[in-house]
Parts: structure tokens; sequence; C-alpha cells
């Protein structure tokens, strides 16, 4: 018995010095030390022996038992060293390899000319606001005092959805001055930028979609010099000091007085001609329209329950596109839409 042992110690340190995983280690435990392992196997044949050998054949088996046990945990610790090894060696990172260059993309002209627009505003204590783009034609049209066959409303120049003409993508956003006078009692001042829709032909100042930043200011005694003073305010922020507009009266049937306000073409600086031929930005004019404006008609206010015996107003509708073609001196409205990032790149 005790050449057993000692065969069993020799092949038990062999095999656990030439494991290599956890899972070889445990098979070996389980071999030479479980309850049907080859060392309990000799330990029950025990009873067999003489009173003097057991004690000796005994005291063998733990020596053996202890021996086995000990090399197992050596083993163990040390598999478990390498395999930690090999883990951090293999996800190792390599800190000084230069890193992949992420393109990040940024702010669309239109976009950033926007944001300026809006922070200049707000620092004027207006509050700004969204809208939606299909619309009722009691917000778009008539409760803004137009009335049921103008021109404006005409299906060649506005996007129905319905056979009665109630439903449509907004024409503009002046259905923002209804909206927000429907919820709000002046004094207040509103700021409502958004999409536009008109079945317009594309050209150098046309589209049929574009944005719109409309203003409304209600409280007591504004007068139209508050609307001049905002609007030139304004421009100066955006274009520099001294930025060259020109006031035209107009007519829009929810402002009286109205008017529309024009900045010179970038272009041309206002000459209407570039080396003898018209110029192509403002088709000659040397102005660019950027925005409608006036006085809120009393008959607006009414329609949204505010007394214009008591309250008066100005409302304003800049167009976005035209306004940032001047900021960034863009040439064609179309190369804001065209989304072309080499044209994109530049801004
Ligand atoms: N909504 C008008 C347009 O689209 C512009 C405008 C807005 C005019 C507000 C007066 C007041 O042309």
């Amino acid at each position: 018995m005790k050449e057993q042992l000692e065969l069993i110690k020799q092949n038990a340190l062999a095999a656990l010095a030439a494991a290599e995983t956890p899972a070889a280690l445990e098979e070996l435990r389980v071999k030479f030390l479980g309850k049907k392992g080859e060392l309990t196997a000799v330990l029950k044949m025990m009873g067999k022996l003489s009173a003097e050998e057991r004690p000796v054949v005994g005291q063998m088996a733990n020596a053996v038992r202890a021996e086995i046990e000990t090399k197992l945990e050596e083993r163990k610790t040390a598999i478990h060293a390498a395999v930690l090894e090999a883990k951090l060696a293999a996800e190792a990172i390599d800190v000084t390899i230069p890193g992949e260059t992420v393109t990040v993309g940024h702010q669309h002209p239109m976009n950033q000319v926007l944001q300026e627009i809006k922070d200049i505003f707000v620092g004027m204590g207006y509050t700004v606001v969204d809208g939606p783009e299909v619309e009722f034609a009691s917000y778009n049209f008539t409760r803004l005092n137009i009335e049921e066959g103008h021109p404006s409303r005409d299906r060649s120049d506005t996007f129905y959805f319905d056979s009665e003409d109630e439903v449509l993508l907004r024409t503009q956003t002046s259905s923002m001055q209804i909206r927000f006078m429907e919820t709000h009692k002046p004094p207040l001042c509103m700021l409502a930028p958004g999409r536009v829709f008109r079945k317009d032909e594309a050209d150098a100042t046309h589209s049929p979609m574009f944005h719109q930043i409309e203003g409304l200011v209600v409280a007591e005694n504004i007068t139209m010099g508050d609307l001049k003073g905002a609007l030139i305010t304004i421009m100066n922020k955006i274009y520099g000091h001294n930025a060259q507009v020109r006031f035209r009266p107009h007519h829009f049937p929810f402002t009286e007085p109205s008017c529309e306000m024009d900045m010179q073409c970038h272009k041309c600086h206002g000459t209407g001609e570039i080396d003898g031929t018209v110029c192509s930005t403002c088709h000659g004019e040397g102005w660019i329209e950027l925005l409608g404006a006036g006085m809120v008609h009393p008959e607006v206010l009414r329609n949204c329950g505010i007394d214009p015996d008591v309250y008066s107003g100005f409302a304003f509708g800049i167009g976005l596109e035209r306004t940032a073609m001047g900021r960034l001196k863009i040439n064609d409205l179309r190369l804001i839409f065209d989304n072309d990032v080499r044209f994109l790149n530049q801004f």
C-alpha cells in the first residue's frame, strides 16, 4: 500500500505540474482527492491492514493528501496569475497610437444665423415659441383679417389638404400671432421662427419652402417708432453698424399701416449691376426684400379678445434665408437647401 500511495503521489504531482488551466486542475482534484478518487480508494482498503501498519499507512496517506493539496493550491495561484497576465497583455491599450479622426459636422449656416437672431431678440425680452406647420385657414388667414377670396388664399399659391380649404401648410408664420394672443395677454413680446410653404418656383431668391421669423409686440402705447427702432437695432446687430436698409410703404390685411424693409444687395452694393450685367442676386434691384411689418390691425387684436382702444402693437415677418444670404454673403438661395458639403464647409 505504501508503494501505491507513493505512486499516487508521483502521478498527482507530475499531472499537477503539467496542468495549464483551472478546468484541468479541477479534473485532477476530483481524480486524486475526490470521494471516488484514487486516494480515497486506497484509504477504503485500510481495514485490511494490521493494527501496527494502520497508523503508519494512515499517517503516510495524510501526508500524501497534504502534499497534493499544497501543490494544487500552488498551481491554482500560478495558473490564475498566468491567465490574468495573458488577459492584460491581450487587452493592453497603446496610448501612444494616434486616434482615429471622427468627422464632426456643424450647424447649418442658416441655423447659425437663426441662432444669432434669436439671441438678439431674447436679449430684448422676446419669448421664442414654436407652432404647427399644418395649420387651419382660420389662423393662417381668417383671424388675420384676410377675407375669403383674397388672392393669397388662392389654390395656386397655397398647399391645401382638404376640398373645403380649411387645412393647409401655413403660408406665413403670422398664424403664430393669433395662436400667441389666444393664450397670452398684453404686454407681450413674441418671436416665432419656422417653416412656411408657398407654391413658388425656385430661383435665386425663391423656394417653395422657406423660413420666416415672426415677431409680435403688444402693449400700451406701442408705436411705429418702436417697430422701426426694433428692426434697425436688429439689422445693425446682424450686419454691423449702419446696415443699409430702407422702409417702403406696403399693404397687409393684418397690419395698418404696413411696410416692407429691404437690405442693400450685398453682391452689387445697391448698384443693380456687376461689370455691366444685371446683378443675378437682386435681379438688378440693388435691394433685397427682407421682411414685411406693420402695426397690428385693430381687427386682429379684437379677433383675439384684446381691446384695440387700450392696446396697440407691431408685428414683423423676417425672411430667414434672405437674411442669412446677406449675413454670410451667399449669392443664390438654392445653395442653402442643396446641402452640398463643399458649400456647407465654408461656414
Ligand atoms: N406674413 C407676412 C408675409 O409673409 C409678413 C408680415 C408679418 C407682415 C407680420 C406684417 C406683419 O409676407
